[in-house]
Order: structure tokens, then sequence, then C-alpha cells
């Protein structure tokens, strides 16, 4: 479209968040409205993420964390969790290919061993035909919640800190970012949700510290690349302060000075 290209021309590539994340969002009021099943909206959701990881590796975006499975997610009808189970297989299968000749790697944060053991077989064999990438990490959270990680990471601290490995005075911001599933990856830019509603709903709590928010109206199903490019540009214009006054530096550890 016309009109999706001019604005693809404003973006300033230069100045591109290094990490999306995205909380995928109106799948079902996307199917609702149309008199679908459910699951005929995650299907839709799928063809979305095709669309996003496909811009995003071609924009240079270096990582783009999808919430595809929330802990939360578990009490949703079985015959919903068992499609979005088989969706998330047939995506890694089917998408693989797509996915190398885009020189993606793939990263799965969350509770894996909870998966079933079909899903973790497919994870694993996407992450190891994916793993010499060198372009966008598509980074998925499948059984996923913030405050569960975070958990996770305390209880590996301290056991670090019992067996003598570490004193507690030595725990700073860095030694917890690292005990994150997040562990090496710069921490989102951006965080954009869709369908509406103004929640943070668990997702990355310790990471979004400082992340631009995009909240759009649009159901994740019609989120494509014209919207994506529209959560750019937004996120250009925003004037990042990171807590100080005017362009101040990004306090982040491994982060870019400004200008930079
Ligand atoms: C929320 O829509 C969406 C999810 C449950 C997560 C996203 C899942 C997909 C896009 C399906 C495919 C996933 C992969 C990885 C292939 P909702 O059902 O909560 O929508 P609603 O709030 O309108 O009911």
């Amino acid at each position: 479209m016309k009109g999706e290209s001019a604005a693809e021309e404003r973006l300033a590539r230069e100045r591109l968040p290094r990490h999306v994340a995205v909380i995928m969002d109106g799948n079902g009021r996307w199917a609702r409205e149309r008199g679908l099943s459910r699951i005929r909206g995650h299907r839709a959701g799928a063809e979305s993420i095709r669309e996003i990881v496909r811009t995003a590796g071609e924009l240079g975006i270096g990582y783009l964390t999808l919430y595809a499975f929330s802990i939360e997610n578990w009490k949703r009808p079985k015959r919903e969790v068992a499609s979005l189970m088989a969706l998330l297989k047939r995506y890694l299968r089917r998408e693989r290919a797509e996915l190398d000749r885009n020189n993606v790697r793939l990263r799965v944060i969350g509770r894996i061993a909870g998966l079933p053991e079909d899903v973790r077989g497919a994870i694993r064999d996407a992450v190891r035909h994916l793993d010499r990438n060198t372009g966008l990490t598509l980074v998925l959270a499948l059984n996923y919640g913030g405050r569960g990680e975070i958990t996770d990471a305390v209880r590996a601290l301290c056991r670090r800190c019992a067996r003598g490995e570490i004193s507690p005075e030595a725990v700073d911001e860095a030694t917890i970012s690292s005990s994150l599933d997040t562990a090496g990856m710069p921490d989102p830019d951006l965080l954009i949700r869709t369908s509406g509603e103004m929640r943070v709903s668990n997702f990355l709590l310790w990471q979004i510290s400082y992340a631009e928010i995009h909240v759009t109206p649009v159901y994740w199903p019609d989120f494509r690349r014209g919207e994506f490019i529209r959560a750019l540009l937004d996120y250009q214009g925003r004037e990042r302060r990171f807590g100080g006054v005017g362009e101040a530096a990004d306090p982040r550890p491994g982060s870019r000075s400004p200008g930079e």
C-alpha cells in the first residue's frame, strides 16, 4: 500500500529499538466479531507472527520477544490449550526453513520443563537448527510469567550464596539480570500491546523498567507490517529520559550512549 510505504520511509533506520517485546492480545475478540471459533483467531494470530518476525528481521531489529503462552493461559478450556500447543508445534516445524532463510535465531524463555514433551522436542529441534544464525533473535515466551521468572532467579542466587560462590553484598542489578531467562539480552526498548488493554500482564516485569509502551486497539490478527511500522514511528517520536532530564544516558548495562 502506498500509505504504508510512505510511513516506512519516515522510519529512521539508525534509531530502531534493539529489542521489541509484544503482548499479542485479541485473537479471541477478533474471532468472535467474525463468528469464528477462538482457535481460528489463534490461527490468524500465527499469521501475524509470521509477518512481524519477517518485518523485524528485514529492518534489522536485534530481538523480538513474543508473549506466546503465559502461565495463566493453562486456565483456558482444555481444547483451546491443546490447539495452542498444536499451533506452536506446527509453527516451529513449518517456519523453521523460512526462519533459517531469514537468518533468524530462536530462543525461548519461561518454564519450558512444564510444557508437553512433544512441544519441548519441537523447540529443541528448532533452536538447534537455527543456532548459527546471526540476524534477528526471536524469543518466544512460553509458560512464562514475570514473577515466576524473578522467583526462579532469586532461588538460583540464594543457592549460589548458600554454596559460598557469591556473597549477598555482591548481588547487584547486573547479577539479577544475568540470573533471569533473558540473560545476555538487552532490555526491551519498546513494549507493544495489541487490543487496547492498559496492562503489563506479568510480562518481563524486571526487563521493561525503561521500555516505551505502545498500546494499540488493533487485535493481534490484524497487527501486520503497517501497524508494526506505526508502533516503531511512535517509539521514535518519544523522548527517552531514563529518569533523567533531557537526553540522559541509558543506565542499563551494555546500553548505547545517546547519539550512538
Ligand atoms: C491472546 O488472545 C493470545 C494468546 C493466547 C497468545 C498468542 C498466541 C498466538 C498468536 C497463537 C499462535 C502462537 C504461536 C507461537 C504460533 P486472546 O485469546 O487472549 O484474545 P481475547 O483477549 O480477545 O480473548
